[in-house]
């Protein structure tokens, strides 16, 4: 398989890992034995980004709307995100990958909240590989945060509203450290954005795949990427212009 120049691997790649339920359905498997392996993909997928040469790989893991779900569905996804976090420390430290967050993580359980902490104080040092996991993250939760720090920002005077811009506010999204996705993948065949980095995505290339989560492996990142490296990017400009440099 030939791949593309490095300078078309995307720099972030975000992805909506989904059909884990459907994997376990399809075996007579409890929805759990899905999850467990979802995990297991996301040890290779990491890995796999790495080896690509992706320094920014983020993962949709907990919906805000997920808390929907019954309830041992989530107290056994709590567990894996426990047991995930405890088992990667070393791998992430090895690899020299940090560990970001994006999400209201303060309304986790308590001992994820823990180990979370533990994990990114553990990786902030490192500036190569990033891994931000999106836990109990809605876009539109990251929004509704947002205007109220910005609010709060113009009461004590360091905002302006007439200063008003995306670029301003942007700095007040939890991703506010973390580039834009350049590519953005669905598994599972889905394809809906389920609340995701919308404002971030408005000019990500978007790849959706039939396979389900815990059957992606690397082949699939590396056929996501290369898909990606075919794109022309234009962000509202011509073909002629891309051609002939920026504007
Ligand atoms: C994705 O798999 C994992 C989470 C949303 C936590 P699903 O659990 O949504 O799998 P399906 O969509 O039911 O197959
Ligand atoms: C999106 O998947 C959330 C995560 C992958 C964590 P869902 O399976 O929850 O999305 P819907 O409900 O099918 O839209
Ligand atoms: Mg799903």
């Amino acid at each position: 398989m030939s791949s593309p120049s490095p300078a078309k691997v995307p720099q972030h790649v975000a992805i909506i890992m989904d059909g884990n339920g459907r994997w376990a359905r399809q075996r007579g498997l409890p929805r759990l034995e899905g999850h467990r392996r979802g995990v297991e993909t996301v040890r290779t997928v990491v890995d796999a980004a790495r080896e690509i040469g992706i320094r920014y790989l983020t993962l949709y893991a907990f919906s805000v709307e997920n808390w929907r779900r019954p309830a041992d569905e989530v107290s056994g996804l709590m567990g894996l995100l426990d047991f995930f976090l405890k088992r990667e420390l070393d791998n992430l430290i090895r690899n020299r990958v940090r560990l970001l967050t994006i999400g209201r993580t303060g309304d986790l359980p308590a001992n994820v909240r823990r180990e979370l902490d533990r994990v990114i104080a553990a990786t902030r040092d490192f500036t190569e590989w990033t891994l931000v996991l999106a836990l109990n993250y809605g876009s539109r939760t990251e929004v509704a945060d947002a205007a109220r720090d910005y609010a709060q920002a113009v009461r004590e005077g360091r905002e302006r509203p007439e200063d008003a811009s995306w670029e301003k506010f942007s700095r007040y999204l939890y991703s506010a450290a973390i580039p834009e996705p350049d590519l953005l993948i669905r598994t599972s065949g889905e394809l809906r954005m389920s609340n995701f980095m919308l404002m971030q995505c408005a000019y990500s290339e978007l790849v959706f795949t039939p396979v389900l989560w815990p059957d992606f492996g690397k082949a699939d990142l590396q056929a996501a990427v290369d898909d990606y490296g075919r794109r022309e990017r234009r962000y509202g400009q011509t073909t002629e212009q891309i051609k002939t440099g920026p504007a």
